[in-house]
């Protein structure tokens, strides 16, 4: 997040959901079966995820092409994003002049219980990031909520003395008083609502739906711990 330049900036805050958002009806869309009924509605449809990687996956190439980078993937929850965007950084790689080399390494954070942010944060499988020094990292996250989970993450990682740190985070929650600042990239700013989907996941569920989708109060109940 060090380093952030005017165009980063501009387009900092991605695609904004705003609060009276309904969402799409369920109807308009596929999705499991066995998740019928858990689900308010549609926030964000997997084809629009889609289409806003690509253009994520360019300005990185933009910013970033021709410098190697480590890509620190957060999971569980960033998984299926990052999949995507190296997906499509190594696309356009192929395709251009330009080019990134990768290496991706994967961190793995718990810090939610149902859906509450809790003080215990873990940083699990995070051993030895001493190969960081010098390097160019980009975090990789599905989503930033209170910001607490990515100030933990970055104060890690900076320990390590990597060369520049950016971070993209597909969704973005609009919270108050939330202490930390915007990813470099950002797919999409959402309301401050607890979503499912695309890897996002309520106690280990969702995971296995490709939209992001609001998760119903009966959801909630059904799958609490
Ligand atoms: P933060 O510390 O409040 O920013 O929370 C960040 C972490 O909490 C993310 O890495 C997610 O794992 C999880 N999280 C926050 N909000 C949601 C949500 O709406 N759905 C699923 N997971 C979430």
């Amino acid at each position: 997040m060090a380093e952030v330049d005017a165009r980063a900036d501009r387009r900092s805050e991605g695609i904004v959901i705003n609060d009276d958002w309904p969402g799409y009806s369920l109807d308009l869309f596929s999705y499991p079966a066995h998740y019928s009924g858990d689900l308010d509605c549609v926030i964000v449809p997997h084809g629009v995820i889609m289409d806003r990687t690509e253009r994520l996956a360019r300005n990185i190439m933009d910013d970033l092409g021709d410098h190697d980078i480590v890509v620190l993937c957060v999971l569980k929850g960033g998984y299926q994003f990052c999949a995507d965007l190296v997906e499509r950084i190594k696309a356009l790689s192929r395709n251009s002049n330009h080019t990134i080399p990768m290496r991706v390494h994967f961190i793995r954070l718990r810090s939610y219980l149902n859906d509450q942010s809790t003080e215990d944060l873990h940083i699990l499988g995070a051993e030895d990031l001493s190969f960081l020094a010098g390097k160019n990292v980009l975090i990789v996250e599905g989503i930033v909520g209170t910001g607490k989970t990515m100030e933990t993450l970055l104060e890690h990682v900076k320990a390590f003395k990597p060369k520049m740190i950016k971070v993209a985070g597909l969704l973005v929650k609009r919270v108050q008083h939330s202490l930390a600042s915007v990813p470099d990239y950002v797919g999409f700013e959402i309301p401050n609502r607890f979503v499912v989907g695309y890897a996002l996941d309520y106690n280990e569920y969702f995971r296995d739906l490709n939209h992001i989708c609001i998760i119903s109060e009966s959801g909630k109940k059904k799958y609490k711990v």
